[in-house]
C-alpha cells in the first residue's frame, strides 16, 4: 500500500481509500442488504418507536456474499497495512440512515465501546466504511474531527478506574440515544482545535477511520437513503479475551481471516 495512504491516516485518523469495489459489487451489496433488511431477527435494529430499519449487524456470518467481501484482498491488504500484524474481522455492520426517518449518532469514539464495553486492550484496530448509497450534506453524512485519534479516549467514565465492562446494554451502543458520547460542548471546543470533516461522495467511496476518532452524523433530512457499510478489522494479538456483548456486535472468531481466492465479490 502507498506509504501516503499509511501517512495520512496516521496524520488525520482516517483516509481515503479510493478504488476498493466496482459499481457492480457495490449494487450487489446493496441488493443483499435490502433483502437483509426485511428479516427479523435481532441483528437488524429499528429505529426508536419505528419500524424503520436502523442497522443490521454481523451479516457476515448469515450471509454468503457478506461473508466474501470480509474476505477481499483488498480490503486485507488496507487492513493489514494499517496495523501490520494479521487481522480479525471484530464487527460488521450497515446502518441504513433511512430517508427522512434516519436519527443521528452523536459524537463518539468507537474505542470507547470496544475498550469499556468488550475489554479490547488497545486501540489496534481499524474501520473501513463504504458508502452503498450516495452521500450529500442532506442526508446525515458521517462527520469526523481529523487527528482527535491522537488524544487517547476522552470522557469522564475513562477517569474512573471501574471496569464497566458487560455492564451496559447493547441496545443503547446502536441507538441513536447512544451510551459513551463525547459531550458535544467538548466535541465543539475539539472542532474549533482541529476543524471538521464530512464524508461525502457516490456510493463505493470507501474510507478508513481509526477507533480513536471522534465521529458523529446527523438525522437524515433528506429524501434519499444513506446506507453505509463498516468493517471492523482488529489485530489477532488485541481481541478482547472474554466479551459479553452478542457476537453479532463482538466476533467471537478471532483467527485471522482468509483471504478468497478470487479478487472480486
Ligand atoms: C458509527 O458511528 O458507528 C456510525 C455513524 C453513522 O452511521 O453515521
Ligand atoms: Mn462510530
Amino acid at each position: 500500500m502507498e506509504r501516503a495512504v499509511r501517512m495520512n491516516y496516521g496524520r488525520d485518523g482516517w483516509v481515503a481509500l479510493p478504488d476498493v469495489l466496482s459499481d457492480a459489487e457495490v449494487g450487489k451489496l446493496r441488493e443483499r442488504i435490502g433483502a437483509l433488511s426485511t428479516q427479523r431477527r435481532p441483528e437488524v435494529v429499528h429505529e426508536a418507536g419505528s419500524s424503520t430499519v436502523r442497522a443490521i449487524h454481523g451479516c457476515h456470518a448469515f450471509d454468503e456474499v457478506c461473508d466474501r467481501l470480509i474476505r477481499l484482498p483488498v480490503l486485507l491488504d488496507i487492513a493489514e497495512a494499517l496495523l501490520r500484524e494479521p487481522v480479525y474481522l471484530y464487527q460488521f455492520k450497515v446502518n441504513i440512515k433511512a430517508a427522512v426517518e434516519g436519527k443521528a449518532w452523536p459524537w463518539h469514539q468507537d474505542f470507547a465501546f470496544w475498550h469499556r464495553e468488550d475489554g479490547m486492550a488497545a486501540p489496534d484496530a481499524v474501520n473501513i466504511a463504504i458508502f452503498l448509497d450516495e452521500v450529500d450534506e442532506r442526508n446525515g453524512p458521517l462527520e469526523v474531527i481529523p487527528g482527535t485519534h491522537h488524544l487517547g479516549l476522552l470522557g469522564s467514565d475513562e477517569n474512573g478506574s471501574e471496569n464497566t465492562a458487560g455492564k451496559g446494554d447493547w441496545r443503547s451502543h446502536v441507538s441513536a440515544d447512544l451510551e459513551h458520547t463525547v459531550p458535544a460542548e467538548l466535541a465543539a471546543t475539539l472542532a474549533q482545535d482541529w476543524g471538521k470533516h464530512k464524508f461525502t461522495g457516490p456510493a463505493g467511496t470507501a474510507v478508513a477511520f481509526h477507533p480513536n476518532l471522534v465521529h458523529s452524523s446527523s438525522n437524515n433530512r433528506s429524501a434519499h437513503r444513506r446506507s453505509m457499510l463498516f468493517l471492523t478489522y482488529n489485530k489477532v494479538t488485541n481481541a478482547p479475551l472474554n466479551p459479553t456483548r452478542p457476537e453479532f456486535l463482538v466476533n467471537r472468531d478471532t483467527r485471522p481471516v482468509v483471504r478468497v481466492a478470487e479478487s472480486r465479490l
